[in-house]
């Protein structure tokens, strides 16, 4: 299979200030690529800018992907700069962990904000342009909790379903237009995504070891750069997340029983004695 050079490719990724999207924006210079670091942390995508060769290697756009002028002004300033962009990740996003009898609506709707619509604004932005060019590559971050339903995670699988049809009809919408799109399933992974996510309630968290769960945002990293060299259709880098996936589509009775003795086991007061960590989320 044909393997794309990414020097000098001009690559937008959201959500550049820490964890996986950080780790990427690493990556993507490291194989010659000009980065797009958007966040809204200004002070850290800047130090992360000038660790990275700075302005001509990495330029820094303070961006609110829940606010769609800001992305739209994401893409004209990336296009002011570099005159294209040939990849597109959206990684922002953002967790909820609360059972869906709790969730508050203005939250819920700032999840969708982040993790549905400021993706889509983003899409709708970048493809005229790579249409333009003839060729383009949208990377869109997704995670088996939009396929399974994990308990104290609706709002956030629901968001993230969301986004998943999306990507799957894009790639067949964008595939004329030489755009190709790849989702990506990472598994669980060791950033501040449970300490940045909205909560209500303190006890409903999947991880409670303070050394964090999961496998380093490095390795994902990687493996985003080498999609984006590949182009497949998706990048599943957790085993056990795409066995809940697969096996519940033909026994979802199956996945139902997993998916409650993790309900019991993270729900307080603990109803179980089973290591719940074991039943998701391989340490
Ligand atoms: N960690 C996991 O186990 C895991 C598993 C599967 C999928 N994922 C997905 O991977 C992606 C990255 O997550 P992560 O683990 O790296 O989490 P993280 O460490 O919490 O990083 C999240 C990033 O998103 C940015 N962000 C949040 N809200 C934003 C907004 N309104 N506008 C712009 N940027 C925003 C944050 O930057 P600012 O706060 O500076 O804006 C930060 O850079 C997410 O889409 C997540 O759903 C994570």
């Amino acid at each position: 299979m044909k393997s794309i050079k990414l020097q000098d490719k001009v690559v937008v990724v959201t959500g550049a200030s820490g964890g996986i999207g950080a780790a990427m924006a690493k990556e993507f210079a490291s194989a010659g690529a000009r980065v797009v670091l958007a966040a809204r942390s200004q002070p850290v995508i800047e130090r992360l800018a000038n660790e990275l060769g700075g302005p001509g290697r990495a330029l820094t756009l303070p961006t609110d992907v829940a606010d769609v002028s800001s992305v739209e002004g994401m893409v004209e300033q990336t296009l002011s700069a570099f005159g294209r962009i040939d990849i597109l990740v959206n990684n922002a996003g953002i967790g909820y962990f609360a059972p869906l009898r709790q969730v508050k609506l203005d939250r819920v709707r700032h999840v969708f904000d982040v993790n549905v619509m400021g993706p889509l604004v983003a899409i709708q932005a970048v493809v005229p342009h790579m249409q333009t060019q003839g060729d383009g590559h949208i990377i869109n971050v997704l995670t088996c909790a939009g396929r399974i339903p994990i308990p104290f995670q609706g709002i956030y699988g629901a968001s993230k379903a969301a986004l998943i049809l999306l990507t799957d009809t894009l790639r067949v919408e964008l595939a004329p237009l030489r755009i190709a799109v790849t989702g990506i399933y990472p598994g669980t992974v060791n950033t501040s995504f449970e300490n940045n996510a909205l909560r209500e309630g303190d006890s409903y968290t999947l991880c409670p070891f303070e050394s964090g769960c999961g496998s380093p945002p490095e390795v994902i990293a990687r493996g985003v750069v080498q999609a984006a060299r590949r182009r497949p259709r998706d990048a599943w880098f957790s085993f056990q997340g795409r066995r809940y996936v697969v096996t519940g589509m033909f026994w979802p009775g199956w996945l139902d029983a997993r998916m409650a003795e993790v309900r019991d086991a993270v729900e307080p007061p603990p109803k179980s004695d089973r290591p719940w960590e074991d039943l998701l989320i391989p340490r």
